[in-house]
């Protein structure tokens, strides 16, 4: 197979954008509807076709954003696995997996710890990206690396939250890397 049908492979194989994000009030943005996250996962259904499978906290963290980081910390500095609303069963139906979440406290939501640590990673190839107000990163790629055993890890991507509206092109490059 040539190195060219190798990387238009990639996009076309079966994909799901597993990903956290909150709407309400936050930093940088105000009060929105839609979380900066998902802006970033609906692009990539947009790009790839993608499914997109959301995880929710069982219990919405609170629509204020300082509240919001209180219980953010607290749920973090004990590391729980908070009960998430809806579980995804399985990745089975899929080769690539895209992995998004706002950056919380250095890393990834801890919902999104209850979710991805449920999976069956041997043998997917993922694809992870934050958004964030500075962070970058910070040390998800560390925690994802830790989680999604047996998987193709491929380059990860970042974006400031604020900036998601602008960023479609910079998705569509990294998709196709
Ligand atoms: C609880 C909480 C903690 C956050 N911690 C960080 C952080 O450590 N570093 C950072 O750069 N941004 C941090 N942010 C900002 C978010 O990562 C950023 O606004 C992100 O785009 C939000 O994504 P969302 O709208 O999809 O939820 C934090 C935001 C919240 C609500």
């Amino acid at each position: 197979m040539s190195l060219f049908s190798n990387k238009e492979s990639v996009k076309e194989k079966k994909s799901i954008v597993i990903y956290f994000s909150r709407a309400d009030e936050n930093y940088a943005v105000g009060y929105v509807d839609k979380g900066n996250t998902e802006i970033v996962a609906e692009y990539i259904r947009e790009i790839t076709g993608a499914d997109l499978f959301r995880v929710d906290r069982a219990v919405p963290y609170s629509s204020e954003y300082k509240k919001c980081c209180d219980e953010a910390l607290a749920e973090k500095n004990n590391n729980e696995r908070p009960a998430i609303l809806k579980t995804l069963p399985n990745i089975d139906d899929y080769e690539v997996i895209y992995i998004g979440y706002p950056i919380y406290w250095g890393t990834l939501p801890m919902p999104m710890f209850t979710q991805l640590e449920k999976l069956n990673w041997q043998g997917k190839i993922v694809k992870f990206f934050s958004t964030h107000e500075g962070s970058g990163l910070g040390s998800s790629e560390n925690d994802i690396r830790r989680i999604c055993q047996g998987a193709k890890i491929l380059p990860g991507m970042e974006i400031r939250g604020s900036m998601v509206k602008t960023s479609k092109a910079k998705v569509e490059n990294w998709i196709n890397q």
